[in-house]
């Protein structure tokens, strides 16, 4: 099979890795990857903020654990409550993906980018998951202190993360595909 095609099929969430630090090189193509994502109108609305302070992560964890206390989503709620959850599961770096407020397609831009960077980090042979979770501190009361720490651009919205690593243990299965999902008229 063609070798992007084998990617994107083989891409899982991964959610469990050594400490391990991954590489400088291999950060910098999965950036650059998220960076040569399409946008509309070709505005390229993004701004990637890396982390790699646990210190950090646990902090913006825990503040977003506690926003998603009153999540009308019961399974937000829930994990909310588990002492073990850490919304980037310990991942060694994280990546966040901000956007642009005013650029009119900005979430789709970023998801786009967000995109690339998984499939990048499969290409590397690296762990990586999408994580939403993780800033749900940015709808609550100390969202203007975590933007100002992480140097978040005036003006700009992280809108997804990625938690990146070497995975530790097996890679899950992939749901079976939903059918009947495809019109050919
Ligand atoms: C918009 C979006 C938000 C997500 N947020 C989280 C998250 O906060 N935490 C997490 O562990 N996984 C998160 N995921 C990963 C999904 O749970 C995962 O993609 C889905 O279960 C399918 O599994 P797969 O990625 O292995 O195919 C998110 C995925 C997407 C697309």
């Amino acid at each position: 099979m063609n070798e992007v095609l084998q990617i994107i099929k083989s891409r899982r969430s991964i959610r469990n890795f050594t400490e391990q630090q991954i590489k400088e090189e291999d950060l910098r193509a999965i950036l650059e990857a998220g960076q040569y994502a399409p946008s509309g109108i070709g505005n390229q609305p993004w701004h990637f903020i890396v982390v790699q302070n646990q210190e950090l992560l646990g902090a913006l964890s825990d503040a977003s654990k506690q926003v998603a206390k009153n999540h009308k989503i019961e399974f937000f709620r829930k994990l909310a409550d588990n002492k073990e959850f850490h919304a980037f599961h310990k991942a060694p770096t994280v990546v966040i993906i901000a956007g642009d407020e005013q650029t009119p397609c900005s979430p789709a831009d970023c998801a786009a980018a967000t995109q690339n960077i998984l499939l990048a980090a499969e290409a590397l042979g690296l762990g990586a998951c999408w994580i939403n979770y993780g800033l749900f501190v940015f709808d609550g009361e100390e969202s203007v202190h975590y933007k100002k720490l992480l140097n978040i651009p005036a003006g700009f919205r992280p809108f997804y993360s990625v938690a990146l690593g070497y995975r530790k243990g097996e890679v899950p299965k992939a749901a079976p595909r939903k059918e009947n999902v495809i019109n050919f008229i």
